[in-house]
Formats: C-alpha cells, structure tokens, sequence
C-alpha cells in the first residue's frame, strides 16, 4: 500500500497585521524584524475564531481539490498546539462541523513538528489498512499564547491552517509512482525549557504563554533539521540533489537559509512564506506546499522533501512523490 496526496487546501484568517502595526504594541520596528526574520506581515484570527475554524476551512480546500465529499474519507487528524479546548480533541470539532458522523478523528501535539509527525502516523495507518482516506490538518492560533508584552517572541508567530487529503492506494494493482516515500521523526525532551508554554491543566491550570531562548532554538534548529534531511533521504535511498523541492517549516528565513547553504541546495528550491505568514506552527508546512503547488511550482511526479523543527525539542522530515 502506498499513502497518496490526493488533494490540498489552505486558509488563513482576513487580518493581516503588518510589521507597522506590530511596532504600535511593542517596541520594535520593521527593519529589525526583517533583517532578523525576513517575516513582513502575519494574519492573525478574528475574535470568536477558533482553530477548529481555521482547520475546517482548510479541509474543505482539499476535499475540494481532491472532488470528495466527508463520506468519503474515513480519518481526520489534526496537528495543533492551540486547541480549541483542552479536550475534546479539535479533529472531532472539525469531524462535527464536516458533517461526517463516522470513522475516527484524534489531535496530534508535536508542536511546529506536528504536521510532519501527522505525516508519519497518517502514512503508517493508511498503508496498514487501518484507514482508508486521510485528511491531515495542521491548524494554529498562536496569536492566543503570545505574551504580546515580550518584543522576542510575539513579532514571530501568525494564525493559519493548512491541509492535505491522503488516500491508501494498493500499488501492484493501480502502479501508482506517487505517494509519501519516507517519514523520520525525532525528539529529545532535554531542551523542552527552551521552547515552551508556561502554562497548561495539570501544572497551573492556566493557558500559558510561548516562551523561547531564541538563539539556542536557532542553532539547534539549523543542526538537526540538516541532519534528519539527510537520514530521511538516506533511508529512502535517494540523493539531496535528486530532490525537486524543498518545503520547510517556516520560522525564520535565516534559518532556511542556513540549512540550504548546508545542504548545498540550488536556489529557489527552497519554498518559503514566512515573509507573508510567519511562524504557524504545525500550518506552516501544509500552508506553504498549498501556495507551491497552487502557482504551479509543484507539480505531480516532483519529488518533495517536507521538514520542521519545534518545542520539545522535536523534529522530523517527510519525503514524497507528490
Ligand atoms: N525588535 C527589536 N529588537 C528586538 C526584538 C524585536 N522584536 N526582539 C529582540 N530584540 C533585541 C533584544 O532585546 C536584543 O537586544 P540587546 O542586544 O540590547 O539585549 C537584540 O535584539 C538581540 O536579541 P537576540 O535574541 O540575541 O536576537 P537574535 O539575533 O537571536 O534574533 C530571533 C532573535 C529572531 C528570535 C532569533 O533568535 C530566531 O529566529 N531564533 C529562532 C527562533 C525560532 O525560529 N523559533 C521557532 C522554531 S520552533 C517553533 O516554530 C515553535
């Protein structure tokens, strides 16, 4: 069995708060924010709009892409770090609001590396029968646990959804080329004190707020998104420079850029949105290939690596014939 993309779709909330605006809450200022970040502007969700919003419009974007109906897919899977609520899970609000009142929907937390560990269960389930259509969300209002006081943090992160419809196909009978390759998750909770909430039900029984020791997320950051690169292809079998398009998570275009230089990839391999999004966590991967595969970048048979870094630390990358 081979777990096939059969559709994608995307939505981002109608605010779009600029660098400008931003530098009215807090004091900063649009040159420093792009020179550190490239980020210009972020959306950022309407009061009374929740993730399961966001999360629902995008599912309907790649239902829609793919011609299908909720009836026909059977698994919803939701990569957050902003839920809706504590419990239930967000994916059985999305389910609700599909109108699908049968098969399974569960959230995935794995932070900004949630998408690609939503990846990597969804590619398991699916091509072990346990679950014949798939559609994988990844959906954020990071704009609620933002200390919009902490200058560090809060000009970083944005609002968004993005996702992506996986179908199961048996490939000795449709001899299908497409399809998810290989999935290589990682985590080491040693640094988990610096990417976190500081809040949550059973600690403080409050939401928290994001807190960050920037510079060292960065360094990390660059190291391990390089290496698990290589180990995915690796045990793919198949060479970096084989590959058609690159499609990070997107936090900072330094940091892109840096993993690029590493990895020795040509230029505009590399799909970026952090100028237009900024940091949405788990939406900023399906979020970003939506917008590549929508002008036209991507297309069928091109061979896609997918990455992200996130609190945890976690990490992890995905390669797909798309
Ligand atoms: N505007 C103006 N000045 C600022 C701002 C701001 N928004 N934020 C910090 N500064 C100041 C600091 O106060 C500091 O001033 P000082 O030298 O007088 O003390 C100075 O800028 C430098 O601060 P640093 O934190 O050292 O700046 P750095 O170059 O490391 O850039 C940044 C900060 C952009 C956060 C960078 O470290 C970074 O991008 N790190 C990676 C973070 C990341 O991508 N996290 C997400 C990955 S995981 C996930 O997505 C959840």
């Amino acid at each position: 069995m081979r777990a096939v993309i059969k559709g994608i779709g995307s939505y981002l909330p109608e605010h779009v708060m600029t660098n400008a605006e931003m530098s009215k809450i807090v004091e900063t200022s649009d040159a420093w924010i792009q020179e550190r970040t490239g980020i210009q502007e972020r959306r950022i969700a309407a009061e009374g709009q929740f993730t399961s919003d966001l999360g629902y419009e995008a599912a309907k974007a790649a239902l829609s892409d793919a011609g299908m109906t909720a009836d026909d897919i059977d698994l919803i899977i939701v990569a957050t770090s902003t839920p809706d609520l504590t419990f239930p899970a967000t994916a059985t609000i999305i389910q609700e609001k599909l109108g699908m009142k049968h098969g399974a929907a569960f959230d995935i937390q794995a932070v900004c590396s949630g998408f690609i560990y939503g990846t990597h269960v969804a590619n398991a389930l699916l091509r072990s029968g346990g679950a014949k259509r798939a559609i994988l969300i990844g959906a954020e209002t990071f704009s609620r646990i933002l200390d919009w006081t902490d200058r560090g943090t809060c000009v970083l992160f944005g609002d968004g959804a993005g996702a992506v419809l996986i179908e199961a196909i048996d490939d000795a009978q449709e001899n299908v080329e497409a399809g998810i390759l290989h999935t290589f998750v990682r985590s080491d909770g040693r640094h988990r004190d610096m990417l976190y909430v500081d809040g949550g039900p059973s600690r403080t029984q409050t939401v928290g707020h994001l807190r960050m020791l920037g510079n060292q997320v960065f360094k990390h950051a660059v190291t391990d998104i390089a290496q698990v690169m290589r180990d995915c292809a690796e045990r793919a079998g198949v060479k970096i420079s084989d590959i058609d398009w690159f499609v990070p998570h997107q936090a900072n275009q330094r940091i892109l850029n840096a993993v690029a230089k590493r990895l020795k990839l040509r230029p505009g391999q590399v799909i970026s949105t952090v100028a237009h999004h900024a940091n949405t966590s788990a939406a900023s991967v399906p979020l970003a290939m939506d917008r590549a595969v929508k002008d036209g970048r991507i297309k069928r048979g091109d061979l896609v690596m997918l990455e992200a870094f996130g609190g945890g630390f976690t990490w992890g990358a995905a390669l797909l014939r798309y």
